[in-house]
């Protein structure tokens, strides 16, 4: 029989009536109330102040539940069956991007307050983050556009490929900061928004525009030059996607650093430039992830590339897919699986607030957005994506810098004049996956037996225990029956609008009888 030995809710974030909950060894959410109706609480970080969140582990026999909340009440019934030994997927991880933007932001906080950002993402009393994605070069999340390798023009031998301020003074610091508190290997994926112009049909950092095909090869050595500076640096890159968002240089409409891409075209060069120079390099291990876009632009990418070079689809690892084409449903990511087997699935981008009808770049302290995260992530790992990296780490309040004005939101918003910074309902709900489904869990099925429904993701993580994240996106608490064993069971009421990770301890139950 499942005991309810050690409940421990933290992670609490609640609007209106406060009701934080912690373990006693954690620090609580130093909680900050808005002031503006509608909006959460958030909680605030300075240099001599951060809330914490341990993992405790289970008891044999027992569980354990994490929450995050928002309000009210009335009951309601959902019943499901977990079943540990039918398993999916296997998770790579979460994470973060650290752009230039990310690392303006950190830097302006003091050696103390940057290490408890450090420590809230990436530590052991933090979100436990082990994967990053990190822009090669310049993206529009920059103070302004720039290449690799600038000048001189047509420098196919990219003979002056040098980093910059950017990554010495940004980006390296915050990495190697989070590498030397990171609980596991921390895994990052490199992406080039746009090359040298000279590279370019249109020679402009922006608009509509190809790779020149004489400087097909420079552009693959371009990406092997900048794992080659990143391990001078101590950095290691492990995968690299194939060009941010190759279709932002085919259509009209987008005014940030791109490249576009023809799915052919991009064929032709994984297969004859990408492929081979990787797997011919030192770094024949890192990873490739192809198209690097919404998920509606797979399919086309995919098939234009393979019909246009076959080889081209054997250098490919995986598939990266990023978060703004969500309205197309992401059962099109269990198709894309059920027929490229094989190859991995890895969302490498998301933010809230980046659309054009998105009257705020930045809402501080919203619930709504945290809850959009949460059920996207849902949606994605329960059809076979194995990890998932949110945008930039941290922005100031305006959603920037970004020399484009192509402001959005983040889970962490800094105030350099305060020496503090605020963590948003977003930045929880990244933890309820990142910091209880760690790398090597499995999903396993779930089996609906009610009417009712919350949604749902269930893991068997590698030590094996079972971690159930319960998200109830209705407005009145739910009991949740999760049945482990035929005759081994749990009873849990999840609050209206909440989110809640269980971590059970299966052992001493008799799972053999299933
Ligand atoms: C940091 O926040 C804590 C908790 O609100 C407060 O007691 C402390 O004075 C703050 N420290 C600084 C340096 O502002
Ligand atoms: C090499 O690049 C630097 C900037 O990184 C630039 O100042 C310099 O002029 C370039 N050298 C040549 C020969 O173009
Ligand atoms: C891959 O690169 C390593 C050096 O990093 C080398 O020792 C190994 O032989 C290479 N493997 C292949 C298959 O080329
Ligand atoms: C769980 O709730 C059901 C009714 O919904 C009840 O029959 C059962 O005994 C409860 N189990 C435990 C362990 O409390």
């Amino acid at each position: 029989m499942l005991r309810h030995k050690n409940v421990r809710l933290l992670l609490v974030v609640a609007v209106l009536q406060l009701s934080f909950l912690f373990g006693k060894c954690d620090l609580p959410c130093n909680a900050r109330d808005l002031g503006i109706p509608g909006r959460s609480t958030v909680c605030v970080c300075n240099a001599t102040y951060c809330d914490t969140v341990t993992r405790n582990a289970p008891e044999p026999g027992t569980y354990v539940t994490y929450t995050t909340t928002r309000v009210t009440k009335n009951l309601n019934e959902a019943s499901y069956r977990l079943f540990p030994s039918i398993q999916f997927q296997t998770i790579e991880g979460f994470g973060g991007s650290v752009t230039d933007a990310a690392g303006v932001n950190w830097r302006k906080l003091s050696f103390n307050t940057q290490n408890h950002f450090i420590d809230s993402y990436f530590g052991p009393k933090g979100l436990e983050y082990n994967l990053i994605r990190v822009p090669i070069g310049g993206a529009d999340f920059s103070t302004h556009p720039y290449t690799y390798n600038e000048y001189p023009w047509n420098d196919a031998a990219l003979s002056n490929f040098s980093l910059t301020i950017e990554d010495y003074f940004y980006k390296l610091p915050l990495i190697k900061r989070a590498l030397a508190v990171a609980t596991s290997e921390i895994k990052i994926t490199a992406s080039t928004w746009s090359p040298p112009v000279w590279m370019k049909t249109n020679g402009a950092i922006t608009g509509f525009a190809q790779l020149k095909p004489e400087y097909y090869q420079s552009f693959a050595d371009y990406h092997i030059r900048f794992i080659e500076e990143y391990e001078k640096a101590n950095v290691k890159i492990w995968a690299l996607t194939t060009t941010n968002e190759p279709v932002n240089g085919i259509v009209p409409f987008v005014d940030f650093n791109s490249l576009g891409w023809w799915p052919w075209d991009l064929g032709h060069w994984v297969a004859n430039n990408l492929g081979p120079t990787v797997r011919n390099s030192r770094y024949n291990k890192t990873l490739i992830f192809a198209v690097d876009d919404q998920r509606y632009l797979i399919d086309v990418y995919l098939q234009g590339m393979i019909r246009a070079a076959p080889k081209s689809f054997e250098y490919i690892d995986g598939i990266a897919i990023h978060y703004y084409g969500n309205f197309i449903p992401a059962s099109i990511l269990t198709s894309i699986q059920e027929r490229y087997p094989g190859k991995i699935l890895l969302s490498t981008e998301a933010c809230e607030g980046p659309m054009p009808w998105d009257v705020m770049r930045v809402k501080i302290g919203s619930w709504e957005r945290a809850e959009r995260y949460t059920r996207h992530i849902l949606d994605d790992l329960n059809n076979f994506v194995v990890g998932w990296i949110d945008w930039n780490l941290c922005l100031d309040d305006e959603g920037g810098p970004n020399w484009a004005h192509n402001y959005v939101d983040a889970p962490i918003l800094v105030y350099g004049d305060k020496d503090e910074f605020i963590k948003q309902p977003m930045f929880y709900a990244m933890g309820h996956f990142s910091k209880f489904m760690p790398r090597g869990s499995k999903r396993i099925r779930v089996l609906r037996r009610s009417l009712r429904h919350v949604d749902n993701l269930a893991v068997l993580t590698p030590e094996g225990n079972i971690v159930v994240l319960l998200h109830n996106r209705h407005d009145r608490e739910m009991n949740v029956r999760l049945s482990v064993t035929l005759t081994d069971h749990i009873n849990l009421t999840v609050e209206p609008e909440s989110i809640t990770t269980v971590e059970i301890n299966p052992q001493s139950l008799n799972l053999n009888t299933q």
